[in-house]
């Protein structure tokens, strides 16, 4: 939800196609608008450069001059229109600072009126523009980092912001809720500050995840970590990722989301050698009793209800709730529950605020995610990192899938076979990478067949519930199809009034103890006149025809969804969607 951008120092002497480019890694969280701020090295007036567009930023050129520090901004609408103006950054009326911002200011208003009668004129519509004047203001009687810090201070909500002082040439970020990193190339003592890793990841992996509460002054000379509230200096000690550049790169594929589709063969096997001793020690609380709540949002909302199904299997009962509707049931949180938080970003706004009210109530967190250093982690007891890598395609595939194995291992870990579920998960690689590669032109061939269509309903049963769950939204996300998608005991309680001659309607399936139910509910379909495409390891009767997957016993889950993923690109590739970049959608939800 909104990207942010910086460099000093740019050794390319061209901060701005730097920002640009770095601009371009960090799309997936917003798309509405970009814009760039820099330092020209020869200014024709003494006033920061701006550029800004609406629209998407991947074929974006820009003509601002030469320069070696530049903070730029990839906008994802909440207060204001998508417009030029209300693109970032945005500038005081000195137009010597410029202010990029990822979050809400919920008191923006009181700011702004004050700030009119102080005579600052506006020209945009956004929250974000009173930062800038706010530090205008105050800049009038003290340094820059005190009056951004104090600014920062005040602002209520989840932010993150950075601003750049064209006298100072120096950038100040600060952080309360919406992510920030810092990357350090020691060498060229480039220094550079992003929403996310892979912005700079081509020129360094050594970096720091601001806490909330802290800010980076970042000058020509040096970088330097405060604390917010007391403006004290803190020591500044740099991690080194592990994350390699082809990670954060197409690879020669032509989205990521196939891209991350195809990882899949690698990743999920590779959830299997990370976390034992972690999953052992969750495997160990459940034992003694503690309760278990899952929660997530979208994508991670069906990994949980997968959860659910794995853990009665195993014997163990679980409540799951989506984080947007945690907290009517909060109550029931306390000190023997351990609340397994599902995300990739682990900035899900409504992920963190389900957190940290089960977090109030006593409860142990556990977190399963992707994406490192983030603010579920910091919230969390016990880490499940999934080591996906960086999941760059708006649409989450194997970050997932990763979820998904790491849950099924954790389940079969509280019932002493952890050992059994490792096996299975290994033994996934070879069988899926085997079938992936053929699945494409199967694939295509379907979609072909869809392409066309406004309405596609998919049922499943038990485990493959959550499974239709993940695949539909997988063809609403990648290809803005209408798939509905139903627990098949649902179908005869009135959502057969759907189904006309020729609806597609997928039956997702497993060789599992409800086999024969889901074939009589796909039978019940095929009488109304439906066209039944089987997403299962056996043909049927029942079923014109049929996505065969491979039969993984408890597994099998993991095709049948991955079947969806790779339907969904193409058909939203034959639709005209970027299937990078669905509209309307941001990677990472900031925002309540
Ligand atoms: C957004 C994305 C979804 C994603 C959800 C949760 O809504 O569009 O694709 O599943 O956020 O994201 P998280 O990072 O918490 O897994």
């Amino acid at each position: 939800m909104c990207g942010i951008f910086a460099v000093v120092n740019d050794k390319t002497g061209n901060a701005a196609q730097t920002v640009l480019a770095g601009l371009k890694k960090l799309e997936y969280r917003g798309y509405d608008s970009w814009g760039i701020a820099i330092k020209p090295t020869s200014p024709e007036t003494a006033k920061l450069q701006i550029e800004k567009h609406i629209g998407k930023i991947g074929e974006a050129q820009t003509s601002l001059p030469a320069g070696t520090i530049a903070i730029g901004h990839t906008r994802w609408a909440t207060h204001g229109g998508v417009t030029d103006a209300n693109a970032h950054p945005h500038l005081d009326c000195t137009g010597k600072l410029a202010v990029i911002h990822n979050g809400i200011v919920e008191n923006y208003l009181e700011f702004k009126e004050d700030l009119i009668k102080k005579g600052h004129k506006f020209s945009s519509e956004t929250d974000t523009e009173v930062v800038a004047h706010l530090v205008e203001e105050k800049i009038k009687n003290q340094k820059l980092t005190k009056a951004v810090f104090e600014t920062f201070n005040e602002l209520v909500g989840s932010n993150a912001i950075g601003v750049i002082d064209y006298e100072t040439e120096t950038i100040v970020a600060c952080r309360n809720g919406s992510p920030l990193v810092v990357g350090v190339d020691e060498k060229n003592k480039q220094y550079f500050l992003g929403s996310d890793v892979p912005a700079f990841l081509k020129y360094t992996n050594k970096v720091h995840f601001l806490d909330d509460g802290e800010s980076v002054v970042i000058t020509t000379n040096e970088i330097k970590l405060f604390d917010l509230k007391t403006g004290a200096e803190k020591k500044l000690s740099l991690q080194t990722l592990d994350w390699k550049l082809e990670d954060a790169e197409k690879g020669g594929f032509s989205h990521f989301l196939l891209k991350e589709i195809m990882e899949q063969k690698e990743t999920i096997a590779k959830t299997a050698s990370v976390n034992e001793k972690e999953i052992g020690e969750i495997a160990s609380l459940i034992k003694q009793g503690f309760k278990i709540v899952l929660t997530g949002c979208g994508t991670a909302s069906y990994c949980a209800l997968a959860g659910k199904y794995f853990f009665a299997k195993a014997g163990i009962e679980s409540q799951t709730y989506g984080s947007y509707e945690f907290l009517p049931f909060s109550k029931f949180i306390d000190k023997k529950t351990l609340v397994i938080a599902i995300s990739q970003s682990g900035e899900t706004a409504d992920t963190l605020i389900a957190v940290r009210q089960a977090k109030k109530n006593g409860a142990k967190i556990v977190s399963i995610v992707n994406a490192r250093g983030s603010t579920l982690e910091r919230l969390s007891d016990i880490i499940l990192a999934v080591g996906a890598g960086p999941e760059i395609a708006v649409v989450s595939t194997k970050a997932f899938t990763s979820q998904l194995a790491t849950l099924y291992l954790l389940s079969k870990a509280a019932e002493n076979k952890y050992d059994e579920g490792k096996k299975q998960i290994k033994e996934l690689k070879e069988t899926l990478t085997l079938w992936i590669d053929k699945l494409s032109t199967r694939l295509i061939g379907l979609a072909k067949t869809l392409v066309d269509q406004e309405h596609i309903y998919l049922i499943g049963k038990h485990l493959n519930y959550p499974a239709t769950l993940e695949f539909a939204l997988k063809l609403k996300e990648s290809s803005y199809l209408h798939a509905e998608p139903f627990a098949a005991g649902e179908l005869k309680h009135g959502v057969i009034t759907l189904i006309q001659k020729g609806t597609p309607c997928f039956v997702l399936a497993s060789n599992d103890e409800v086999k024969g139910e889901i074939l009589s509910s796909a039978a019940e379909l095929k009488a109304r006149g439906g066209r039944i495409i089987g997403v299962a390891p056996f043909k049927s009767s029942e079923f014109d025809e049929v996505v065969e997957t491979p039969d993984l016993a408890d597994l099998t889950i993991f095709g049948n969804i991955i079947a969806g993923q790779l339907l969904g690109y193409y058909l939203g590739i034959g639709r005209g969607a970027d299937p990078d970049k669905p509209r309307n959608l941001a990677k990472s939800v900031t925002v309540k």
